[in-house]
């Protein structure tokens, strides 16, 4: 994504990997729509694009309705567009923490909406050079936690890449800073059902940095693993209870459940701001349902009879048993969690 001083411009993630379209946000609401809509996702990246979508809709007021007002005046405006953002995806805690970040701006009632345009912005702006120093730190630390065997068979699902974050990756993190090492033989995406994010988008990044990959179907990683093809699996997360649980692409309990059933180390690379002290476990984590034509349409074909009813949770949960280890920017844990 790339911030300029009153427009946010996404790369539209629904259209790659055949074109690569950037789309213009001048507005919260179009912002809100671009995150509902999935022209970008991926937890840290919906964080940051919401909070642009604020620092942009400040600078919006601050030029028309709120020219010559003040905080105080705007605040109200203002939360209502919190409010809006905060509607667009329920699972990922990313954009609650922007969100709450974009909330505690240090301002006085009396701030000039030049002022409050400038904290805004400023504000965006760390969080999202934050996220990128962050996904660089998780690629480390998950690097030194690695089989240390040689060159490595990596299982990943959905993408939690450059895409889904400032940059870099979290689970893409891991795997590109094990490449620099020159660990790395092969990447396994799995093609991540149904929204595809690991054919269209991880294997977009993997082939763009030459990364050795393999894309399969996500009914195929069990097999792999059967074969003794897979060395460790890293995925990302989108919510992390305080005892450890993971909500992450839908899929990604099963690829836990087989790594565990092969003595397959599975890790889940995610920023400390990914950690969700206040939902105690699993159970408590809001599961997303998306519309159901992502399964009964592929494009403008119907691949579902007319009258079968469809059920698309875009999330799963891991139970934290089943996670090795969770690698944080600040360290990698082993269970049992207690966060
Ligand atoms: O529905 P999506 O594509 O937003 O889901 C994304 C994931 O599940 C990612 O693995 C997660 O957000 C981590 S991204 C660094």
């Amino acid at each position: 994504m790339q911030f300029l001083e009153n427009r946010l411009r996404l790369l539209d993630q629904r259209l790659l990997p055949a074109e690569e379209v950037w789309l213009n946000c001048d507005s919260g609401e179009q912002v809100a729509r671009a995150i509902e809509d999935m022209v970008v996702r991926g937890a840290p990246a919906i964080g940051c694009a919401a909070a642009f979508g604020l620092a942009i809709e400040t600078e919006r007021a601050a030029q028309s309705d709120f020219r010559g007002k003040t905080w105080q005046d705007f605040r109200p405006t203002y939360e209502s567009v919190v409010a809006r953002l905060a509607r667009t995806r329920p699972t990922a805690v990313n954009l609650f923490y922007a969100l709450n970040k974009m909330q505690e701006l240090e301002l006085a009632p009396t701030a000039t909406m030049q002022q409050v345009t400038k904290v805004a912005k400023d504000t965006a702006r760390a969080l999202y050079d934050d996220d990128l120093r962050t996904c660089q730190a998780i690629g480390d630390h998950g690097a030194t936690v690695a089989p240390n065997k040689g060159k490595l068979r990596i299982l990943t699902h959905c993408n939690a890449g450059a895409l889904a974050t400032a940059g870099y990756g979290t689970a893409l993190g891991v795997i590109r800073s094990l490449w620099k090492q020159g660990r790395v033989e092969c990447v396994y995406a799995d093609e991540t059902r149904p929204y595809l994010q690991g054919s269209r988008l991880t294997a977009y990044e993997l082939a763009a940095e030459g990364i050795p990959h393999v894309v399969i179907a996500d009914s195929s990683a069990a097999y792999l693993m059967q074969l003794g093809k897979i060395d460790m699996a890293v995925v990302g997360a989108d919510r992390i209870a305080a005892n450890g649980d993971t909500a992450n692409k839908i899929g990604t309990y099963s690829v836990a459940v087989n790594c565990h059933a092969h003595g397959i180390p599975f890790f889940v690379a995610a920023p400390w701001s990914t950690i969700d002290p206040a939902t105690k476990t699993g159970k408590e984590i809001p599961v997303e349902e998306r519309c159901a034509t992502e399964i009964s349409r592929f494009g403008e074909r119907r691949l579902t009879p007319e009258k079968s009813p469809v059920f698309n949770p875009s999330f799963d949960v891991t139970p934290s048993r089943l996670i090795s280890k969770i690698v944080t920017e600040r360290a990698a844990y082993c269970g049992p969690y207690s966060f």
